[in-house]
């Protein structure tokens, strides 16, 4: 999380900086800070909330070509402007920037109190400027490559020195950091998207690499100080800045981005006359495929989710075992790395930490992992060195839409290939490509007539509790429908499997409690309709996703939102949408901020 810029040039370095903060507003949006060098001194502006708040309160700053600033998702400490970044040390000549976490914070913190240091803010970034000019003997890099070696933890860290006003120095360790390099400029971001506006060509550090940034550009080295041969790459993805298109939300323009985002994920990879799929990002032949003998998709939230249906899919179509894991608890579990397993890591952003730790597990045990990821050149993507675009397109709003149904769509192209090898006749692998060929077109048939949303919203927006249930392909959605409704309108609300309600969670259900019920026709509706009715006999209120023209199921509702008919395996593509409809205008109607909801951040780059 937190978003890192820093900027060395001819130019003014103010407002490219304010600029690139906005660009990165999305990685946390707690407080926002900067600092320049200017005539041996710094100038550090910082403000709890938005970068426009920042930039209102601003006024002029000095004209200087060397600054960093911050955008912040707090971890250690409140949300005040004393704990906004940057951090300065005590003669305020040494200006920091941070993303990650410093897990010995508390021993340095002693260690520093008991050399005199008094500490500002309550952080473990501050740490940083005072250990630097503890180890400061006139050399910046030396200061900085000696004070990070006492630091435990993850970390992207940029420093800014008054008396050096010439040159910044960076260090990655854990969080991302890329170097732009510009013409006679440099710029350093946690993020290509606010280096774009500079240059496409960059330098991204590795783990445990210093940077000498200077107007010329950067000299990479170790940590001991040997240079390093970093490899020069042009940024080919789509940074543009992100517009709203007309509609009033990111969130909204996302939902109904779907059928194109869908159509995407599956364009030039289905292949229906034979039957077939390509996925070119995979290095895999038919031979590989068939030496698959299970699957494991990794993700956290909606990604989790999306891995969820994924393994549903793969399972029922290939008939090879397959489960969805929730990557923050994979690697501390030791997990058993199989040779003729097959992994993938699903993440929109490509920058979770907690995916990116499961990754490496899986790596260091010798297993093959591939990313299922939004954003190109992500540290995901790269890490997995092949994988699965999945083209949804930037996804702004923090709450994720359109790269869950592109995720899922992908994998069922995965998942075609994977069957058609084994189980699939060619009668079979054409049914199922014309089926995901067609859902574009039903998204957005459903999109046109989304049905008495309103309706949910009024059972929903005044509610103590929400339940979402389902059975099988639906279970996840009802997990991805819940997690939308506590995100965006802060309800307490969860996700159960139907089967599974009358073990407990019916406890909760009184008169008039709205229950989601995800129930579409496939081979479990005559289950889930016993589960409708053993909710409607608690008095709950039920709202039902239903397919078109089952009027059984649309009777036992008090609010019936049909979706279009499709196969089980891709009916989540179509029930998610309304689910995602019901969040977005509950938290309108609840005043919430959709785009950027409380506490959040798009992406999550600590643990
Ligand atoms: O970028 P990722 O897909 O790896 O992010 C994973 C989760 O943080 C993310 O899906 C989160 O749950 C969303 N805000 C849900 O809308």
């Amino acid at each position: 999380m937190c978003g890192i810029i820093a900027y060395i040039g001819p130019h003014p370095a103010l407002p490219r900086i304010i600029e690139g903060l906005k660009r990165m507003e999305y990685r946390g949006y707690d407080s926002a800070g900067v600092a320049l060098a200017s005539e041996g001194r710094l100038w550090v502006r910082k403000e709890v909330g938005r970068v426009s708040e920042l930039t209102r309160r601003l006024g002029g700053g000095p004209e200087v070509g060397i600054g960093l600033g911050h955008t912040r998702w707090a971890t250690h400490g409140g949300l005040t402007q004393v704990n906004a970044h940057p951090h300065v040390d005590a003669s305020q000549q040494i200006a920091v920037v941070h993303n990650g976490i410093i897990e010995n914070n508390n021993i340095l913190r002693s260690q520093l109190e008991a050399d005199g240091v008094a500490f500002r803010s309550e952080t473990d970034t501050e740490i940083l400027p005072h250990l630097i000019r503890k180890h400061y003997r006139g050399d910046p890099v030396q200061a900085v490559r000696d004070a990070v070696q006492h630091v435990q933890g993850t970390y992207g860290i940029a420093v800014l020195f008054a008396e050096h006003p010439d040159v910044l120095v960076a260090v990655r360790n854990g969080s991302p950091l890329v170097v732009g390099l510009g013409r006679g400029e440099t710029v350093l971001a946690s993020d290509p998207q606010a280096v774009v506006a500079h240059t496409r060509q960059v330098v991204y550090l590795q783990d445990r690499e210093l940077a000498v940034i200077t107007t010329d550009g950067a000299d990479v080295q170790t940590l001991a100080g040997q240079v390093v041969d970093s490899e020069v790459e042009v940024l080919d993805g789509d940074y543009q800045l992100a517009s709203k298109e007309g509609f009033p939300h990111f969130m909204l323009k996302e939902i109904h981005e779907q059928p194109r985002s869908v159509r995407r994920a599956l364009r030039g990879r289905l292949q229906v006359d034979d039957g077939n799929a390509k996925l070119g990002g995979l290095n895999m032949t038919p031979r590989d495929l068939l030496s698959v003998q299970r699957v494991i998709n990794l993700g956290c939230g909606t990604s989790y989710h999306a891995g969820m249906v994924a393994a549903m899919a793969v399972e029922s179509l290939a008939r090879v075992p397959a489960r969805a894991e929730i990557a923050s608890e994979f690697r501390y579990r030791h997990p058993i790395i199989q040779r003729e397993a097959v992994f993938f890591a699903f993440s929109q952003s490509g920058e979770t930490a907690d995916t990116l730790g499961a990754v490496s597990e899986i790596q260091i045990k010798g297993g093959e992992v591939m990313g299922v990821v939004n954003v190109v050149g992500s540290t995901i993507a790269r890490t997995c060195g092949q994988g699965v675009y999945v083209h949804s397109g930037p996804e702004i709003a923090v709450a994720s839409t359109k790269a869950f149904t592109s995720q899922i769509a992908a994998q069922l192209v995965f998942t075609l290939m994977l069957a058609r090898c084994r189980n699939l006749s060619l009668e079979q692998g054409q049914a199922v490509a014309a089926a995901l060929d067609g859902i574009p077109g039903k998204i957005s048939q459903y999109l046109q007539e989304p049905g008495p949303i309103d309706a949910a919203v009024e059972l929903i927006a005044s509610a103590r509790y929400v339940l979402f249930l389902g059975r099988g392909f639906s279970y996840p959605v009802a997990l991805e429908g819940a997690l939308k409704l506590k995100e965006i309108a802060y309800i307490p609300c969860e996700g159960y499997p139907a089967g599974e309600m009358k073990h407990g969670p019916i406890a909760m259900l009184d008169d008039g409690a709205p229950v989601v019920f995800i129930a579409p026709r496939d081979s479990q509706t005559e289950k889930a309709i016993s589960n409708m009715m053993e909710v409607k006999a608690r008095g709950a209120r039920l709202i039902c996703v239903h397919t078109q023209g089952d009027d059984e199921v649309a009777g036992l509702a008090d609010v019936s939102l049909p979706v279009p008919r499709s196969t089980d395996f891709a009916s989540p593509l179509l029930t998610a949408l309304p689910l995602q409809l019901i969040a977005y205008h509950t938290g309108l109607a609840l005043q919430r901020d959709v785009d950027k909801p409380r506490n959040l951040a798009k992406s999550v780059t600590v643990e």
